[in-house]
């Protein structure tokens, strides 16, 4: 039974989505139907579709009341929107139905398992988080009898029943399932919990998976636990960072730990530590298995600390997802590539190659806000390497945005000050990426109102949204010294 807020939220949503036009929206990257979108959810293949739900306030462009929205799509790439598929509307998630994730169950169901939030003794200032379920066949999705199917006494001793949440949920080989949840511990630092359940309904605790000793933030949001290229990975969005020299940076981050898991202690042990993104709006991401084995991640393209600072009077939508990245392990480290479907999305080419860099240059149909751009870079002479490289993008005569890179220093710098905002929000990020004489390779991904950068084939990424008119498209170069370029351009546009 669709419940009536549910209802309300479905016919809400259709009448509002509609009246946006596609013109406003990302083309490729997923943005909410109407209103305010967060987290994605529920990123999963099912029913011979890609499926992701996302956290979703469908009345306003400010976070309230989280619904779950719901979009499918055979690409990743170009989505349908469904009807919204959960609204807070029982009194275990009153409050909210905060994030969580997708699995298919053995008889065909899709199984949601998400966080019902409720205010502590009706009303009160605290959130009680628990954990939740919901079945459904990709359309409808009806919430567990029984919910919640794990709350606080479920936790271990002193561990934060108010800040428990986010499950994501695998599926075993032998058919059971696990999830990894994030809570704290009264410090607020956080602790992944791991829980294990034979059918998806009944659940019991297994082992504190992780733990933050203080290093990483505080609370740890959005788990993710998944093996990769045969090493345990665990992706996890900390609370209250502190940046450590160019790895991390203050508020909210992105981590991603690379190590083992003891299958005894039911412990996963950290050999590596870095950031998923080192641009400006990168959070809670989440990953997916596709039929073919890929691992698959998508991100929120935003951050909360910029959030309530941005002007959105104009815009009738806020906050959109990445652009999907396939992940792998080399050496050591978390690569991450845009979906290869995007290189179907591709159209009218242009390729310049050697080309001298020293001052100022544009090139004859580089150009375009929906774009994915090939940078190769190396110096003329490499005894006297260019000083400072700058791709300037989203510009007009009086905006831009900027991409820079210093090889004497080794940082790639994005760079969003003279994009239009009247706000001191965070507006540049650095990346240090190793050693290279000079040599870098730079794709970059335009869809409107961002900029994702993947440095050296998706050795370091850098995400941005930007808010410049879109017809400010103009692409330029320029540098400090001789650079020789190799650039190809593509049209990513699939205007309908
Ligand atoms: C992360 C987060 C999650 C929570 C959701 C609420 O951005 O804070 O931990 O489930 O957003 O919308």
């Amino acid at each position: 039974m669709t419940s009536k807020k549910l209802l309300f939220a479905r016919t809400y949503e259709k009448e509002a989505g509609e009246k946006i036009p596609s013109g406003q929206r990302p083309v490729l990257h997923l943005s909410p139907y109407t209103g305010w979108t967060n987290d994605p959810n529920g990123f999963s293949y099912y029913g011979g579709k890609y499926h992701l739900f996302y956290q979703y306030n469908p009345f306003s462009t400010y976070w309230d009341s989280m619904h779950w929205g719901h979009a499918v799509s055979d690409d990743m790439l170009h989505w349908e929107y469904l009807p919204a598929a959960m609204a807070p509307d029982t009194d275990i998630d009153s409050f909210g139905c905060f994030s969580g994730s997708a699995v298919t169950m053995k008889d065909g169901r899709q199984l949601l398992m998400y966080t019902g939030v409720r205010k502590e003794n009706n009303g009160g200032q605290g959130e009680i988080q628990t954990q939740c379920i919901a079945t459904g066949d990709g359309l409808d999705y009806e919430k567990y009898e029984f919910n919640p199917v794990l709350d606080g006494n479920d936790l271990p001793n002193g561990l934060s029943r108010n800040d428990f949440r986010d499950p994501k949920i695998w599926q075993e080989a032998d058919g059971s399932y696990k999830c990894v949840a994030g809570t704290c511990n009264s410090d607020r630092l956080g602790r992944i919990l791991m829980f294990s359940s034979p059918d998806g309904f009944s659940w019991k605790f297994e082992s504190v998976l992780a733990e933050n000793d203080g290093t990483f933030g505080l609370m740890w949001e959005c788990p993710d636990y998944f093996t990769l290229d045969g090493k345990s990975v665990l992706i996890t969005s900390p609370q209250d960072m502190l940046p450590q020299g160019f790895e991390y940076h203050n508020g909210n981050g992105t981590l991603c730990l690379i190590g083992t898991y003891d299958d005894k202690e039911k412990k996963f042990h950290r050999e590596k530590d870095q950031s998923v993104d080192y641009g400006i709006d990168f959070y809670a991401p989440q990953t997916a298995l596709a039929p073919d084995g890929r691992r698959i991640m998508i991100g929120w393209l935003q951050n909360w600390d910029t959030c309530s600072l941005i002007d959105r009077k104009d815009m009738r939508w806020f906050g959109q997802m990445s652009i999907p990245r396939e992940l792998s392990i080399r050496n050591g480290r978390l690569y991450q590539t845009p979906v290869r479907e995007l290189e179907l999305c591709r159209s009218g080419r242009v390729e310049y190659n050697g080309v001298t860099v020293n001052g100022d240059l544009s090139l004859t149909g580089i150009n375009g806000r929906v774009a994915d751009i090939e940078l190769v870079l190396r110096p003329k002479d490499p005894e006297n390497i260019y000083q400072k490289f700058t791709v300037r993008f989203a510009q007009n005569d009086r905006y831009y945005t900027s991409l820079s890179f210093r090889p004497a220093e080794s940082v790639v710098k994005i760079d969003r000050k003279f994009s239009g905002p009247r706000r001191a929000y965070v507006h540049q990020r650095r990346c240090h990426i190793p050693e290279s004489r000079g040599e870098v390779k730079l794709r970059l991904i335009l869809d409107r109102y961002s900029a994702e950068v993947f440095i050296n084939d998706g050795e370091y990424t850098m995400s941005c949204t930007i808010l410049t008119d879109t017809s400010a498209d103009m692409i330029s170069f320029h540098s400090v010294g001789e650079a020789v370029m190799d650039i190809t351009k593509y049209d990513l546009a699939s205007e309908e």
